[in-house]
């Protein structure tokens, strides 16, 4: 175990501790009481500046329920009672590539994973001692499993002719209920379904966080039409209301993929590390291409309307993560810290938030539609620095980090108040706040 030096980071690792439970985390204590794909990823890079083996136990649970297509489900659930849909509502027990000793959910979410093994990596080399064998011990042995995960992402994921990665449900791309979605959610039109009651909000009592009663009709529809095809991805394009080239999601993918292929070279997987630049570059133009000349930023695809889908939102961004957008990288950057975003005279802190605030659809308050999400703002700084842009992403760490000095380790908070939101003692928040005071402590 590392040193913890801050009050902040001994208050974010007590986070973490109390939802530990052994070889996982609980992403948060009430409201998300299993262990979630992209949540998992950013915990372990949490506990890595802490503990290599602890934050790569993290990551062995999540493979516990890869699918046997390659895919990494959303959500790998434990049993721990309180959260709804359960693994009967998913029915992914009848479905033919879930695994049969652990539920999980039947989507996906963004591949974060490899950006994580990558920084506990750095982590174990700084460490020395025991860790860099640890590492390697399990890259020899899980690295096939992450590279099926982008294998399925590029292969199956990603047939449609704009090259973005597709998804069938706004769950998938984490961002539920982001304006992102709100033209494609149009055409979802929910069926005869089974009732069903919601749990979240018996823990978020102002419902005016959450998603709406409409959005959880749209979001169980598309559990029953997903489980109506066994989660079968060719049946899926023909079936489901919601198919979505999502930018962001492409985005961490080519991320991933690139970062995975450094992990090959380690392991002396060179051939297969070739594949993985070969999918990160593919991913990475298709992010490119989305960019809308007139504002700069990334745009979703609705593969059924055939239409994209311009939105203000963090989702333009998306070429910030992958470093896709060539020269215009540093005017998206600049859009970033100016008046419409993190400069707005309204924001309680130069945060990007998650919707525009002169957006007409920005909700201060509510979930993915404009609140500032802490593990997202570190991603973004993270992939600024990691990109070169080192001053944007000091200034927006910096900014992050005094966020989060309320303590509450929030899930998101409202982006004009500052007022915490959602979920307290939210663990990726925690990690986000470790990852953000282990870069400082580095010379
Ligand atoms: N974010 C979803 C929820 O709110 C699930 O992934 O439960």
């Amino acid at each position: 175990m590392a040193e913890v030096t801050s009050s902040l980071a001994a208050a974010a690792l007590a986070v973490l501790r109390a939802n530990d439970r052994g070889d996982r985390t609980v992403a948060a204590p009430r409201l998300y009481p299993h262990q979630w794909s992209w949540d998992a990823a950013f915990v372990a890079i949490g506990w890595g500046s802490l503990s290599v083996e602890r934050a790569l136990a993290e990551l062995r649970h999540l493979l516990r329920g890869q699918w046997a297509t390659g895919m990494l489900p959303h959500i790998v659930y434990t049993d721990e009672p309180g959260y709804f849909p359960d693994p009967a509502r998913w029915r992914t027990s009848e479905a033919v590539s879930a695994p049969r000793e652990v539920p999980t959910s039947g989507i996906c979410q963004p591949a974060i994973h490899s950006l994580a093994i990558w920084l506990i990596a750095a982590q174990a080399d700084a460490n020395g001692g025991e860790d860099p064998a640890l590492l390697e011990t399990f890259l020899h042995e899980t690295f096939d499993d992450w590279l099926r995960w982008h294998r399925w992402l590029d292969e199956v994921r990603s047939t449609h002719a704009t090259g973005l990665m597709e998804i069938h449900h706004p769950w998938e791309s984490g961002m539920d209920n982001s304006p992102r979605w709100d033209a494609p959610s149009a055409a979802v039109l929910p069926g005869e379904m089974a009732p069903y009651v919601r749990a979240d909000t018996r823990h978020v009592k102002d419902t005016s966080e959450r998603p709406g009663d409409d959005d959880y009709d749209r979001y169980l529809w598309l559990v029953e039409q997903l489980a109506s095809v066994g989660y079968d991805d060719d049946r899926a394009r023909a079936t489901v209301d919601f198919r979505v080239g999502d930018v962001f999601s492409t985005a961490v993918h080519a991320l991933s993929a690139g970062l995975l292929a450094e992990l090959g070279d380690r392991v002396g997987r060179d051939r297969e590390a070739a594949a993985l630049r070969a999918i990160a570059d593919r991913a990475r133009a298709a992010v490119d291409a989305t960019i809308d000349p007139a504002t700069g930023l990334a745009r979703d695809y609705d593969m059924r309307a055939e239409a994209w889908i311009a939105s203000e939102t963090i989702g333009g961004f998306a070429p910030l993560i992958c470093g896709a957008a060539g020269a215009d990288y540093d005017r998206l950057v600049q859009l970033l810290e100016g008046a419409g975003w993190c400069g707005h005279p309204a924001l309680a802190h130069p945060l990007p938030p998650t919707t525009a605030p002169d957006a007409a659809e920005f909700a201060s308050r509510t979930y993915w539609r404009g609140p500032t999400w802490p593990v997202v703002t570190w991603l973004i700084s993270w992939a600024l620095q990691h990109h070169g842009a080192l001053e944007p992403a000091r200034r927006i760490a910096t900014a992050g980090l005094h966020q989060l000095a309320d303590g509450t380790f929030a899930e998101y908070y409202d982006s004009l108040t500052g007022a915490p939101l959602g979920s307290h003692d939210q663990s990726w928040t925690a990690a986000a706040a470790l990852a953000w005071e282990a870069s400082e402590r580095r010379p």
